[in-house]
Parts: structure tokens; C-alpha cells; sequence
């Protein structure tokens, strides 16, 4: 007999196809009748493969008394209340490390995308104007300039090597020094104020929601970057918004947002912002990796052995 999961959103084609050839699986985004599914299910259901936003919290825990396991498709487990969980005793786990160079990549594609005006110099290419108006106007060096990194994680780490490369300085703020040889600045509010780029790569929970409002933008100022590849909670989005129109700070990178995949059109009209559709760890060898550890830390937890990567 398969072990029976519920998936809770279409995710990744690979992982989903691993998933339902490995499990009795029933996929809880496309049911007609939420409550009706969770009962039908819920005598046998003993994991959720949890991929995207949707909130897994006590209510669907307390829906599902049987569950044992979440297993999530990614990094971050904001969507995932992980004391609700503990106290259930369910595990969590989630895909750390497997994503590192990918989302590094992303992160330094956004600082100079984002610094340069490469997409936007493209634009004007594009709309023909290189010829009638002559050569897209200069834009500013990263190298020798400060890459202020907010959470230096692992994901922080691997940018912050990038960046070196590119002849950046490094900062950093956490919520306790780290043994790295780079500054530690005791809050965001300091960081911004000694960093050209400020770069956010911290988890978004209760305590970072909004972290960046408009005392760090001020500190930032108006030669300052905002680079986000975290999440978009972790930003004052309608502020961050403003600070762009008003050119309060000197642009902003961002692959993430608050109510994704809806992002406030105002954003499209900026010429000083880059925006990406969250495409952080978005290849095709990184998600095949994020989705074997997803599946793996199932497998092994149904065989009786400890998962590999539990954060909760
Ligand atoms: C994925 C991410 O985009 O790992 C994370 O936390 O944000 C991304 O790598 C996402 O989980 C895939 O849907």
C-alpha cells in the first residue's frame, strides 16, 4: 500500500510526476469543495508536499489528524506555521543548500541588472532609440562599491562571494555576528547607511515582516539600491513604492512581492526598478534538485528513517 499525500498546489512537473507514481496522492488546490476533500481524505492522509503560498497552518493540521509529515518545495517555509506544527509534533522539512548557487546567481544578476540598467538599456535599444537619440545614458560601477547583505545565511554567503568577485565590499546584518570576516553592522537601519546596495536575503517571518520601511530607505538614501530576493513581506511594499516615484533611493531589484504572482502595476512604469518574476532558484537542474530532496525527506520518513533536512 502507498503511503497517501496531499499535494496542495500544481508544482514543479518532475516532482509532482515522482510524487504521484510514489504515493496515493490528491491534489487539494483543484478541489470544487475545500472542506469536502480535507474530510474525504483525511481518515488516511498522513503527509503534505506543500509547494507555492498557500498557508498550511493549525485549522488544516487540526482538518488532517493523521498528519505526520509537510514536506515543502523550497527554502522558506513562511507559508508553513511551524509552531502549529511542533505542537502537533509534525514534522517539516523544507530544500536548504540544493538552491545556493542558483538563487546567488539571481541575486548578483539583480545588483547589476539593478546597478547598471541593463534591462533598461535594452528597452531603449529595443524601442529603437540608440540610433535617433544616441548612446543609452551612463549608469554607476558596482566594484568598489558596499554590499550591505541582510541575513547572511547560506544563500548570503554564496552572493556575497560573487560580489567580491565583482570587486564589492561586504557588510552584513543578522540577528548575531557570524564568525566571517566581513563588518557586522548591529541593525538594518546602520547597514543601509554604510552600504551602496543593500541586499535582502533574510527568512521572512513575524519579526522581519516590513523590516525594510522607511527609516532603513531613508538610511539607504538617494544613491542607495534596494536589492530583494527574499520575500516581499519583508518589504513595506507601498513605501519601498513611493521611495522609487520620489527617487528617495536610487533604484530597486526585486524578485519578489507581497501578494505574488500579483505585482502593483505602478512598478511597471519605474525606470528605476528591475523586476523579476521570482525566479530565484527557477532552473531546470535546481528545482529537479529541490524536488528530489522534497521527495527524499517523504521516502525516508515513510521507510522510518529521520528525514534529511527537518527545520520544524
Ligand atoms: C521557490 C523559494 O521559488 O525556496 C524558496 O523559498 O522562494 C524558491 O526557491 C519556490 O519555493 C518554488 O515555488
Amino acid at each position: 500500500m502507498k503511503p497517501e499525500i496531499i499535494i496542495t498546489a500544481r508544482g514543479h512537473a518532475g516532482t509532482m510526476a515522482t510524487l504521484q507514481s510514489e504515493f496515493t496522492t490528491h491534489l487539494l488546490s483543484e478541489a470544487p469543495d475545500r472542506n469536502a476533500f480535507l474530510k474525504q481524505h483525511a481518515p488516511a492522509v498522513r503527509a503534505l508536499a506543500t509547494f507555492g503560498p498557500m498557508t498550511v497552518d493549525g485549522k488544516l493540521m487540526d482538518a488532517l489528524p493523521k498528519l505526520e509529515i509537510i514536506s515543502n518545495f523550497g527554502v522558506g517555509v513562511d507559508a508553513i506555521n511551524l509552531d502549529d506544527a511542533k505542537k502537533r509534533n509534525i514534522i517539516v522539512t523544507n530544500t536548504p543548500d540544493v538552491l545556493n548557487e542558483a538563487v546567488a546567481d539571481t541575486a548578483i544578476a539583480l545588483v547589476l541588472n539593478t546597478v547598471r540598467k541593463f534591462p533598461q538599456s535594452e528597452i531603449y535599444l529595443r524601442g529603437g532609440n540608440w540610433a535617433s537619440r544616441g548612446p543609452y545614458p551612463l549608469a554607476t560601477d558596482i566594484g568598489g562599491k558596499t554590499l550591505g547583505v541582510l541575513g547572511l545565511g547560506r544563500i548570503g554567503e554564496a552572493i556575497a562571494k560573487r560580489a567580491s568577485a565583482c570587486g564589492m565590499k561586504i557588510r552584513y546584518h543578522n540577528r548575531s555576528r557570524k564568525d566571517v570576516s566581513y563588518p557586522y553592522d548591529p541593525d538594518p537601519v546602520t547597514l543601509a547607511k554604510n552600504s551602496d546596495v543593500l541586499l535582502v536575503v533574510t527568512p521572512a517571518t513575524a519579526e522581519t515582516s516590513r523590516i525594510i520601511n522607511a527609516k532603513v530607505l531613508d538610511a539607504l538614501g538617494p544613491q542607495g539600491y534596494l536589492v530583494n530576493i527574499a520575500r516581499g513581506s519583508v518589504v513595506d511594499e507601498p513605501v519601498l513604492l513611493r521611495y522609487l516615484q520620489e527617487k528617495k533611493i536610487a533604484g530597486a531589484g526585486l524578485d519578489v512581492f507581497a501578494d505574488e504572482p500579483r505585482v502593483p502595476p505602478e512598478f511597471f512604469s519605474l525606470d528605476n526598478a528591475v523586476l523579476f518574476p521570482h525566479v530565484g532558484s527557477a532552473t531546470v537542474e535546481t528545482r529537479k534538485a529541490m524536488g528530489d530532496l522534497q521527495v527524499e525527506n517523504l521516502r525516508r520518513h515513510f521507510a522510518g528513517k529521520p528525514v534529511l533536512t527537518r527545520v520544524a
